[in-house]
């Protein structure tokens, strides 16, 4: 138990190709995520885990075909309606990041309802990246410092990595120490790109719809097993 992260962020890929493997429709893997997401959620909850950020949906992926998108848009809204009163009674605080207002009207009242009730939830924080992508986030961020300096509320001499972290949607949560991919592809694709900068990468073959708790575990031990450098030495990281 020594070592936790904080924060660990996955990258929930492989549901088209699980489902593939059984025979069935994308749509099918994406519905059997939902049950790894829940899996996560209780494990993360079961080894004290505070911050725990999924990524549903990108920004990218409103690009795929019409039918899996409202898909997936019915998955979110039916599985936010039936998993609330589960995630509120285990005292877990829900939050959605990402570009929200894309969302149909229906899966952004559920998201303002979920967030609404479990904002005074203290145990694990629960932030969902839906129709998020890091780029559209470091464009949203900009703009609103430059508005700042425009309205001369902030100096420019004054923008520092702080306030930069403060106006991306990410600004309540410390950055993951863990990064998560399955599926057995190594990319980041257009996630958390400044959050990252010092996390440690774990990549691993298992499809999401197949990872479940103990490769949860599996993922903090290596994790755990590392060591952090943060651009010093071995030698300073052992006498410190
Ligand atoms: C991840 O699984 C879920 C989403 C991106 C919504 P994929 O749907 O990307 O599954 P693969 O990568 O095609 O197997
Ligand atoms: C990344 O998966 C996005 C999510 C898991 C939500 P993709 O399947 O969309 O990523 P690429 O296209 O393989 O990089
Ligand atoms: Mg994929």
């Amino acid at each position: 138990m020594e070592r936790l992260p904080k924060h660990i962020a996955i990258i929930m890929d492989g549901n088209g190709r699980w489902a593939k493997e059984q025979g069935q429709d994308r749509l099918f893997g994406h519905y059997h995520g939902v049950i790894s997401v829940r899996k996560v959620v209780e494990a993360a909850t079961e080894i004290g885990i505070q911050y725990l950020t999924l990524y549903a949906f990108s920004t990218e992926n409103w690009d795929r075909p019409q039918e899996e998108v409202k898909g997936l848009m019915t998955l979110f809204v039916d599985t936010i309606a039936k998993e609330v009163p589960d995630l509120h009674k285990n005292n877990i605080k829900l939050h959605f990041i990402g570009n929200l207002n894309m969302l149909p009207n229906e899966a952004q009242d559920a998201l303002a309802n979920a967030m609404e009730i479990t904002a005074q939830n203290t145990g694990l924080t629960l932030v969902i990246a839906l129709s998020y992508s890091s780029r559209w986030e470091l464009v949203e961020a900009t703009k609103s410092i430059a508005q700042k300096v425009l309205d001369g509320s902030l100096d420019i001499a004054h923008i520092t990595e702080a306030v930069i972290s403060e106006n991306l949607t990410t600004r309540a949560f410390p950055d993951p120490e863990l990064m998560i991919r399955t599926s057995g592809e190594c990319r980041i694709s257009n996630f958390l790109l400044y959050q990252l900068a010092y996390a440690e990468l774990y990549f691993t073959d298992t499809l999401w719809p197949a990872f479940g708790k103990e490769d949860l575990i599996k993922a903090v031990s290596e994790y755990q097993s590392r060591e952090r450098r943060f651009g010093k030495t071995s030698e300073q990281i052992h006498t410190n």
